[in-house]
């Protein structure tokens, strides 16, 4: 069985696969869509607010022919509101699809659906764990972008510490070659530990930073992120970090002309959006990107030849 739980699954040959397919995914996509996945049917159970993962799931499953069914505030509408397990939901909801995507607060949620499902699980986000679809998607856009993503420097600025999309994406980039790592944020929300000893352990060089202009000129990527408010203990130590970093016009002058500004989305105002309109500003492109590389992993998952390359 083939579920996508975490980003330290993917080794580099399917990292690479999966590039190659999203492309190919890029013109089905531009020329109608197709019919491969006809017959099967994704579920999308959601326990925490989405816009684009949901989203770019279902587009993505209708794009290759499929169908959606959907519970998109799965706490307060699904039989969890009403006490029931995570482990119940999936076994029944797996009769219902080929394929359960599942975003839920609690890290390792995901891990729990699968331990008990004979479908694929996706992991969507499990609080402030991982998010691999979302790293696979930022990976493939480095790519689109940059034309490799092997010897580049990349940022990651904000709150490491609750972002599941920067922790996905430092532990994917363990699967690079010469990558130099910039982790820049306040020391309350810094990179926690498990993800600082995958780094060392795969042998990337990584560097501690609290000041977001002197990462800026040595990069070939700035990863913008969220302060996650809903992590936080209480209001006052979200506060405190709020506005941490916020990447203005002035930053954007002192980008390299070559190098490109990310955000998994959604921002509320790390990144200015005067700046939206400057070629470096790859945010929206990256969001769209995620429609593809979903086409591909469905394919991969539901298709006939399943995930491993
Ligand atoms: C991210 C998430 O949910 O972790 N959003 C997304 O999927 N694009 C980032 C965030 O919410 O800040």
């Amino acid at each position: 069985m083939n579920h996508i739980l975490a980003v330290s699954q993917f080794e580099r040959p399917v990292i690479d696969e999966i590039l190659a397919r999203s492309e190919q995914m890029r013109q089905v996509a531009e020329a109608g869509g197709d019919q491969r996945l006809a017959g099967k049917i994704l579920a999308t159970i959601f326990y925490e607010p989405s816009t684009r993962t949901r989203l770019s799931f279902e587009s993505a499953m209708f794009r290759v022919g499929g169908q959606v069914i959907s519970a998109e505030m799965a706490a307060e509408t699904s039989s969890a509101a009403k006490g029931e397990s995570i482990q119940d939901t999936v076994r029944i909801v797996q009769s219902y699809a080929h394929a359960i995507v599942i975003r839920h607060p609690q890290g390792g949620a995901a891990n729990i659906a699968a331990s008990v499902a004979d479908v694929p699980i996706i992991n969507a986000g499990d609080g402030a764990r991982e998010h691999p679809t979302q790293a696979l998607l930022d990976i493939y856009t480095i790519k689109q972008e940059l034309g490799r993503v092997d010897d580049l420097t990349i940022a990651l600025v904000g709150d490491l510490r609750y972002g599941r999309a920067a922790r996905s994406l430092a532990m994917l980039l363990t699967k690079t070659t010469g990558t130099r790592l910039l982790l820049v944020s306040p020391p309350e929300i810094r990179m926690a530990d498990d993800v600082l000893a995958a780094l060392s352990e795969a042998g990337l060089d990584y560097q501690v930073e609290e000041d977001l202009a002197a990462a800026l000129s040595q990069s070939d990527i700035v990863y913008m992120t969220r302060v996650q408010k809903e992590r936080f203990p209480d209001l006052d130590s979200y506060q405190a970090m709020q506005g941490a970093y916020q990447f203005t016009a002035e930053h954007m002058g002192h980008l390299p002309a070559g190098a490109v500004l990310m955000h998994p989305l959604p921002r509320v105002d790390e990144i200015d959006p005067a700046i939206d309109s400057d070629p470096r500003a790859a945010y929206f492109r990256q969001a769209q990107n995620g429609v593809y590389v979903r086409m591909a992993l469905l394919d991969m998952l539901l298709g006939r030849r399943g995930l491993v390359a």
